[in-house]
């Protein structure tokens, strides 16, 4: 050890008292010999595992290649389950269960004897959940991802996960295919472990993680079945037990200038807009200030350079044979755009540094040059205006150019349900040339503010062959997805935002270069219109931690946290439980 601290387990294991006894005695009931117990580090590794989780299911065989590597260097690991937030079958949304896998990772850090923490994520949401969990702790912590499928084959074709679905089923309501070809390519789709290998959410906060500095280079792109993915576990386990000497603690990593490196990653990847939300929620449990307009203010002007679904052409599995993050990150230094290059990172060494020799293979394909970008302004535009007082954003990347400035007619559903009901009618007063509004879909009107912010185009409309259309809601959409979709309207409907009272026919304008949202009627009426509003009604199944949810959840602009989980409490050890 390189500095004389006393490690946070020797508050169980280290006394000879009757606590110390005890602490000892129950664990020995799993083989585990007495030397054990005798100061070397304890690592928690936190573990997302479950079969309703399948983006997550590998992990078993992760943890043990985790703890090969902690056993290697000295420690002594602890494998314990947390909640595992499954994207693809969790409803109304793994949104919601967010905080809550959050609440259960920082007091399981917390009460145990653990100095140091491996977090395995995976799943959407498992990965902001964990290092917002360990952040309100502030202990060491290392992130290793399970990896994202191989590429999904359809019909001789690779096929993107989530994205193919939106773009089949559009073209099934079109009547371009049949049902049976659109079934047909479900297997295809998800052939591997791992999570969804288009740019989308998780994808995109393996990305942040590794940007942030939280893993060890490449942890984002080796694919789930790659064995290189347990090699990269089975060194994040040594890594993190000489992290424990070092006292290498989150907050270390997590600085303000972390954060900026990994909002102009974000744009460099074409990544998820959901990672505005969950890079706020992390910064705010480590104490960083972090604000939607830095988006604008550091993520603007960075093209985007990885040619990925659901903005470009390929897989992560092509992304990491052309070099993966560090290949980005070395391109984005080289042309002077990482903010912050000397960010530290959990290997000890600087983001710049870790990626300076990165090979890069393929010039100018998957991984763009600087000059031949995918996109030149990438990012994530912020838009203001009457109608998103507290801001709205959109992905450039995903949009049509074309309708980045549009003034159009409202088209109007009061919620999900009442547009299901009548998106398909044909006597549906809409036109391309509209503006589909959706309303009470945010956090606390959904609850949980669900991925539904990219509305499926009315079929009269698709029979066209329009495949977009200006969409405004305060939900937010996959990252899989694409669109010209205005997502996170703060606040939210639900919360007597704005959006709430736009009407059928107002005209609303949407200038992404000017940053504006505008709803074109008076300030007097959109008062007035405030005002008349009905409470919105109660939920059918309310109490329970739906209850805790809808009360204490804050706006998209901030995060989505809890407002009484904001903030870094430390892992100091609390009093015996005997
Ligand atoms: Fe789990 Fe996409 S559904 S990663
Ligand atoms: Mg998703």
């Amino acid at each position: 050890m390189s500095d004389k601290r006393p490690l946070r387990s020797a508050a169980w294991f280290g006394s000879t008292d009757k606590n110390g006894f005890m602490y000892r005695s129950w664990m020995k009931n799993q083989g585990i010999p007495d030397h054990e117990f005798q100061g070397k580090p304890i690592i928690g590794i936190c573990n997302t595992w479950s079969e309703l989780t399948p983006c997550n299911a590998h992990f078993r065989k992760l943890a043990e290649h985790v703890k090969k590597g902690v056993l290697e260097a000295g420690g002594f690991p602890v494998e314990f389950p947390v909640f595992s937030n499954g994207e693809s079958n969790l409803r109304p949304t793994a949104m919601l269960t967010r905080n809550l896998a959050s609440m259960d990772v920082e007091e399981a850090i917390r009460g145990n004897p653990v100095d140091a923490v491996v977090l395995l994520t995976g799943c959407d949401k498992t990965t902001p959940a964990l290092l917002m969990g360990a952040a309100s702790c502030d202990v060491p912590a290392i992130v290793v991802t399970g990896g994202p499928m191989l590429n999904g084959k359809h019909k001789g074709r690779d096929i993107g996960a989530g994205t193919v679905v939106w773009q089949m089923h559009e073209a099934y309501k079109a009547g371009q295919i049949s049902l049976d070809e659109f079934l047909s390519a479900e297997a295809g789709m998800s052939r591997s472990a791992g999570t969804c290998n288009t740019m989308g959410t998780a994808s995109t906060m393996a990305c942040m993680a590794e940007a942030l500095g939280t893993s060890l280079p490449h942890n984002a792109a080796i694919p789930a079945v790659d064995a290189r993915r347990y090699v990269l576990a089975h060194l994040s386990g040594m890594r993190i037990v000489e992290m424990v000497g070092e006292d290498l603690r989150l907050s270390k990593i997590l600085t303000r200038e972390a954060f900026e490196n990994a909002i102009r990653v974000n744009a460099a990847i074409g990544g998820s807009t959901n990672a505005v939300i969950h890079l706020k929620a992390i910064a705010g449990r480590i104490g960083v200030s972090l604000e939607l307009d830095d988006w604008t203010r550091v993520g603007r002007g960075m093209p985007t350079l990885v040619d990925l679904q659901p903005s470009g052409r390929f897989l992560m599995e092509e992304f990491y044979y052309a070099g993966g993050l560090p290949a980005v990150i070395r391109r984005m230094d080289e042309g002077g755009l990482l903010p912050n290059p000397g960010a530290l990172t959990v290997n000890g060494k600087s983001l710049g540094a870790n990626c300076a020799q990165a090979p890069i293979y393929g010039e100018d394909e998957v991984i763009r040059r600087l000059d031949n970008p995918l996109r030149e302004d990438g990012g994530i535009c912020v838009l203001r205006g009457n109608l998103a007082p507290k801001g709205a954003v959109l992905k450039p990347s995903a949009a049509t150019p074309a309708l980045m400035q549009h003034r159009g007619r409202a088209v109007v559903f009061e919620n999900f349900d009442d547009y299901k009901a009548r998106i398909a009618d044909p006597a549906l007063d809409v036109d391309e040339t509209c503006v589909l509004v959706l309303k009470n879909a945010g956090p606390k009107g959904y609850p949980g503010m669900a991925e539904v912010g990219n509305m499926g185009l009315p079929p009269k409309v698709l029979a066209k062959g329009i495949t977009d259309m200006v969409r405004i809601s305060d939900a937010r959409m996959s990252g899989t997805a694409y669109g010209t979709v205005v997502l996170h309207v703060a606040p939210e409907a639900a919360a007597g935002g704005p959006l709430a009272a736009v009407r059928n026919g107002d005209l609303i304008e949407l200038d992404c270069a000017g940053g504006r949202l505008h709803l074109d009627v008076s300030a007097e009426e959109l008062a007035a219109r405030l005002a008349d509003l009905a409470p919105p009604a109660p939920l059918a199944w309310d109490g329970g931690y739906r209850r805790l949810y809808i009360d204490h959840v804050l706006q998209a602009d901030e995060g989505c946290d809890f407002d009484f989980l904001v903030g870094c409490r430390g892992a100091e050890v609390p009093r015996h439980s005997h």
